[in-house]
Order: structure tokens, then C-alpha cells, then sequence
């Protein structure tokens, strides 16, 4: 089975409400664990950053369907490549609510001053995804 990693950038739509956010999630991680998918969202009040990781087939199908979510807008691909390992294995899909306390993190993995997830490149930004994924206190879901 070949594996695929994708990550992706969105803004949430005028509306979408923290409630949203725990919906898509309680939905994802059941829907997740049917398909064999993995990964992590992080969300920052201007934006979604996702991890999506399985076989190439299951990640396409659903990037299709969260690419027509009326619940974000404004969908970049930041990079898509095979894998041989995950990198999320024990997240059905792991979350975390980005605050200032990121910030820090984030400068480090960013080359501007005014750090953005979306200038991230795709490495970098699976690499900030699990260094802020062993914050104290998380448990894979
Ligand atoms: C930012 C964002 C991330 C999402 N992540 C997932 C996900 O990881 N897995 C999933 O099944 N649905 C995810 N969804 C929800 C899907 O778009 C879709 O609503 C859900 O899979 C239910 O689809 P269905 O009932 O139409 O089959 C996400 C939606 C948004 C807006």
C-alpha cells in the first residue's frame, strides 16, 4: 500500500464557532478510524493547519470531501508526498488549539520575523506539529 502524507492550510468561514470545531473533530476521529487514516489538526482562531496521513486512495478521497466543508474557506495544499512511516500513528486525529504559547515553536521553524503556519513548508510544518503534539498533558486520540 503506498502511503500519503498531506497537509493543507484553511481559514474557518464567518460563523464557524469553537462548537464547530469539536464537531469536526468528534466526527473525524470516528470516520478516521474506519479508514485506516491519521493525523493532526492545529487551529488558531484565523486559521486551520491539517496533517492527513493513509493510503494514497483514502487521503484523496477525503481531501475532496473537507475541500467542499462549508465550515472553511480559502483551502492551500502546502505539500502532499509519499511516506514509509506515519508520523501520527497513535492519533486518529490529534488537535490543538493554537495560542501565543506557540509562538515560540513556530519562529523556530519559520524563516520571517512575522511567522505564518501557511509559509510553513511541509516538513517543517509536520515537524512543528509533533514537537507541539508532545505538549505536556496531550494524549494521542
Ligand atoms: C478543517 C476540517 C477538518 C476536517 N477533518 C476531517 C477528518 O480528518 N476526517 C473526517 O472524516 N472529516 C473531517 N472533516 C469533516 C468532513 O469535511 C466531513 O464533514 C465529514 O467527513 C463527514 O462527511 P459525510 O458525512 O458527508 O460523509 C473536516 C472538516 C474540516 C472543516
Amino acid at each position: 500500500m503506498v502511503l500519503s502524507q498531506l497537509s493543507y492550510f484553511s481559514r474557518p468561514s464567518a460563523g464557524t464557532t469553537m462548537s464547530d470545531v469539536e464537531d469536526i473533530l468528534r466526527v473525524a476521529r470516528e470516520r478516521n478510524l474506519e479508514s485506516c487514516l491519521t493525523g493532526f489538526l492545529l487551529y488558531r482562531h484565523d486559521c486551520f493547519v491539517q496533517v492527513l496521513e493513509g493510503s494514497r486512495e483514502a487521503v484523496s478521497r477525503l481531501f475532496c470531501k473537507i475541500s467542499e466543508d462549508p465550515r472553511h474557506r480559502d483551502l492551500t495544499i502546502i505539500g502532499c508526498k509519499q511516506i514509509d512511516r506515519r508520523a501520527f500513528t497513535d492519533w486518529s486525529m490529534g488537535f490543538l488549539s493554537l495560542r501565543d504559547a506557540s509562538r515560540q515553536s513556530l519562529l523556530r521553524y519559520s524563516t520571517t520575523s512575522e511567522p505564518e503556519l501557511v509559509q510553513l513548508d511541509h516538513d517543517s510544518l509536520v515537524q512543528l506539529t509533533l514537537e507541539l503534539a508532545e505538549a505536556p498533558g496531550l494524549q494521542p486520540v
